[in-house]
């Protein structure tokens, strides 16, 4: 059986992704930090989800997620996914937030990297996802620590694609823009009803609405198959136009 990685599975974009390769016979090993939801998800995903409560940014939670994975099947799938909304602009952040902000978001996909090709090398075989956000590369307004990290992600990527597309690992990023979890339910306005503010998100892409876990989900799970065989270093969109515009234009009078 092909098992699967999938951190920061416990809610919103690892959850969805968990699901979706569930849903194609993958059994999945979910790790997040969060036990209570971990545990609620894990209930809902059924057997082939086997929760790992672990932090991202400790090595050893990607070594202990591997020894699962491998128990269970062949390791083939890896996604990083975790991360944590970083509010801050360089005036008023010190080294501690740069540090606590960078464990998870750079060290974090980074570790699982690491531990996943060493993982996938002795079969030759594996693909690897990245979740970066096209604040990878475009800045948010104090968003310092989590613009950089995820553009960093996105270097990431491309070098393990590098170093072992030539031994059968391939390695993607996904970049999704404004997508309706619960780290961006957190992040609305709290004197708006949340229609209402999910709906005025929704006007910074030319697709008008914000996106759903689940069609971040669908790339993800295309990207980690063999029907994305050729694919490799890629830094796939999934933001309903946002950055193929310059500014907030309002949509055309037609
Ligand atoms: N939601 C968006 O609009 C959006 C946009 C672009 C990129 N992203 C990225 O997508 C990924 C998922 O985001 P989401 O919106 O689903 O977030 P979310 O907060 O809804 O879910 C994130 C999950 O990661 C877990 N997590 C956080 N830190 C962890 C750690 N150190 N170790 C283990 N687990 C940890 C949380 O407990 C949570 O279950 C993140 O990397 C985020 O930066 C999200």
């Amino acid at each position: 059986m092909k098992t699967a990685v999938v951190t920061g599975a416990a809610m919103g974009i690892g959850r969805a992704i968990a699901s979706r390769l569930i849903a194609e016979g993958v059994h999945v090993i979910a790790v997040d930090r969060d036990e209570t939801a971990l545990e609620i998800a894990a209930g809902e995903l059924g057997d082939r989800c086997e929760p790992l409560v672990g932090d991202v940014g400790d090595w050893a939670t990607h070594e202990r997620a591997s020894d699962a994975a491998e128990a269970a099947g062949e390791l083939r799938h890896w996604v990083n996914n975790a991360g944590i909304d970083w509010v801050g602009g360089a005036h008023e952040i010190d080294a501690g937030h740069i540090e606590r902000g960078l464990r998870v978001l750079q060290l974090g996909a980074m570790y699982g990297a690491c531990v996943a090709v060493r993982r996938m090398l002795p079969a030759r075989a594996g693909s690897i996802v990245n979740v970066s956000s096209i604040q990878g590369i475009a800045a948010f307004p104090r968003y310092f620590v989590y613009d950089t990290a995820k553009a960093a992600i996105l270097m990431m990527t491309k070098s393990i694609a590098v170093d072992y597309g030539p031994f059968g690992i391939r390695c993607n990023a996904v970049l999704p823009g404004c997508i309706e979890t619960p780290m961006t339910h957190a992040t609305l306005p709290p004197d708006l009803d949340r229609e209402e503010a999910l709906r005025r998100e929704g006007l910074l892409a030319p697709l008008l609405r914000v996106g759903q876990p689940e069609e971040m989900a669908e790339v993800v799970a295309f990207l980690l198959s063999d029907r994305a065989s050729y694919i490799n270093g890629a830094e796939i969109v999934a933001d309903g136009g946002a950055t193929a515009r310059c500014f907030a234009y309002p949509p055309l009078d037609l």
